[in-house]
């Protein structure tokens, strides 16, 4: 089986729909196996989204990421990274297909970086890398 990194943003716990974001992993079918939730450092935030740096869009994304507590968790199961995806949808909320996360449930709030709800890793290498940064002692 596969494991994913699936963060709530700062806008979903602020919304309280982190339970309507279980529900619909749980729902689809994979399983949570470690989650909390925490207050980012900058460091782990820049760290995560490195792959950003430089961006137009980067200072702006970190300044999101720390504008609340997140809740981070890892999801597993078969194709649990694509399948997550499908299910968050498309990064820009208002291209997102309605009966996907972000497609229901968020939209453009007229902010510098979309807030979009959710993050989930985008391939098993990003997974890899980002589970050691949040979950340093999962087995
Ligand atoms: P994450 O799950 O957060 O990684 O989103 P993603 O994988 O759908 O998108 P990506 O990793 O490419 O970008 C990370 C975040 O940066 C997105 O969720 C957006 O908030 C923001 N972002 C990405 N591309 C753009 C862009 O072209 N313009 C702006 N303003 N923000 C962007
Ligand atoms: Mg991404």
């Amino acid at each position: 089986v596969e494991r994913s990194l699936v963060l709530v943003k700062p806008d979903g716990v602020k919304r309280a729909l982190t339970g309507a974001i279980i529900d619909r992993i749980e729902r689809k079918g994979m399983r949570v196996i470690a989650m909390d939730l925490r207050s980012l450092p900058r460091e782990l935030v820049e760290e995560h989204y490195a792959e950003h740096q430089g961006k137009p869009f980067f200072e702006p994304l970190v300044s999101f990421m720390l504008s609340g507590p997140v809740v981070a968790m890892v999801i597993e199961g078969h194709r649990c990274i694509e399948a997550f995806r499908t299910l968050s949808g498309a990064t820009d909320p208002v291209k997102a297909a309605p009966g996907t996360i972000r497609g229901d449930l968020a939209t453009d709030v007229g902010t510098t970086v979309v807030q979009n709800l959710v993050h989930g890793s985008d391939s098993p290498a990003s997974a890899e890398r980002e589970i050691k940064l949040f979950f340093p002692d999962l087995a």
